[in-house]
């Protein structure tokens, strides 16, 4: 059976415009917070693949969606290349260990070795392959090597990126040694998700707006493309998207367009201007403002916006970042039923 999501991925022709919501598995579904509460803290869900598997499937039994996204952080990567992860409530995740020497960068795991230790991962797709209905896709997903280093520098979430500029303009190779490093983890950790299951593979590049525009080619961009090169030419029929939140508006990539099927647009980008520059490269995901999920009305307005624009061609609904706990579950249910709504033939 041909899954929606993939083909819309793919550009062809679907009948109706597929949606799925970043951050869909997760604290505004009461089912969630249930699992949650047994599995003790969130690392801990994340390495337990039964409970991975089942709140993973929430959001299709639940909201409607048309893709599942693995359960699981960005940040268990540099976990495994060696960093100690902790997520504090109320404060998010912390390395008490951040990275700022050459020595600390040659300590950590590389490549295959790190890619392998995330098994847990692997083992959840598996699972989720046999749960799974037939015509629901299975996403699996990165952080960008950027977004990943400024964790790895930073030692937390940062409003204003100083450490990792600092190491940006004053060391820039120290800075490309840890992207490097980063670079060949991901690549097998993506080829080992997509072995294990995964229909589709989403890279985050949640914090690419970070970067000044004519230093973001250099510092992530360049990584993006060469990770979509390594998958691309092993499996070429499996889509990937890319997310690279805030930098769509001026984004030129250097005249390099990289390997990637679905260009993810945040929801500070008009979705008329990511079509001009992009539609034509890219499938285009998104992109509500996700805080218009308080409002039924809000949300309705914009979806129709939406789906003026795109047609319902070369196009997956979205949001434009994750959704955020005290959503009501009925309005997420909404947003989902609107964009099947507007766009069925
Ligand atoms: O449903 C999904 O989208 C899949 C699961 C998923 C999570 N994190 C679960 C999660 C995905 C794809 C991520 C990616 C992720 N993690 C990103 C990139 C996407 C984005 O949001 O920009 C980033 C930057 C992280 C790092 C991270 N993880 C932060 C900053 C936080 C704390 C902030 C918060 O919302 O609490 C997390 C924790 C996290 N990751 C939670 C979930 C469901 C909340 C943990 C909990 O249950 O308490």
């Amino acid at each position: 059976m041909s899954k929606i999501f993939v083909d819309a991925c793919l550009g062809k022709e679907t009948p109706y415009t597929p949606v799925w919501m970043m951050r869909q598995a997760g604290r505004y579904l009461p089912e969630y917070m249930e699992v949650r509460k047994k599995a003790g803290d969130f690392l801990s869900l994340c390495h337990d693949p039964k409970k991975a598997c089942e709140v993973t499937i929430q959001p299709i039994d639940i909201v409607g969606v048309d893709a599942a996204i693995l359960f699981s952080d960005i940040l268990v990567v540099p976990n495994e290349m060696g960093m100690h992860l902790e997520f504090i409530k109320g404060e998010g995740p912390i390395f008490r260990d951040p990275i700022s020497t050459q020595e600390e960068v040659d300590a950590l795991l590389s490549g295959e070795e790190a890619a392998n230790k995330l098994t847990y991962v692997y083992e959840t797709l598996k699972l989720l392959k046999q749960e799974l209905p037939e015509d629901k896709a299975l996403i699996g997903f990165t952080g960008a090597p950027w977004t990943l280093a400024t964790y790895m520098i930073e030692g937390k979430g940062t409003k204003t990126y100083n450490i990792c500029k600092k190491m940006m303009y004053s060391n820039p190779t120290l800075l490309h040694d840890i992207l490097k490093k980063v670079t060949e983890v991901v690549k097998y950790y993506l080829e080992k998700q997509i072995e294990s299951g995964a229909d589709v593979v989403q890279i985050f590049d949640s914090w690419a707006a970070a970067i000044e525009p004519g230093k973001y080619d250099e510092f992530s961009w360049k990584y993006m493309v060469e990770i979509a090169d390594y998958i691309k030419a092993k499996y070429p029929h499996i889509p990937i998207i890319m997310f690279p939140k805030g930098v769509s508006a001026f984004i030129n990539m250097g005249g390099v367009y990289g390997n990637f099927d679905v260009f993810g647009v945040d929801w500070g980008t008009p979705m008329a201007m990511a079509k001009e520059k992009l539609g034509d490269k890219y499938v285009l995901q998104g992109n509500m403002e996700p805080c218009r999920l308080y409002s039924k009305e809000a949300t309705t307005m914009c979806v129709e916006k939406i789906q003026e624009t795109m047609q319902g061609k070369r196009h997956i609904f979205n949001l434009g970042h994750g959704i955020l706990p005290d959503v009501p579950v009925e309005n997420a249910k909404h947003f989902v039923n609107e964009c099947h709504r507007v766009s069925k033939k």
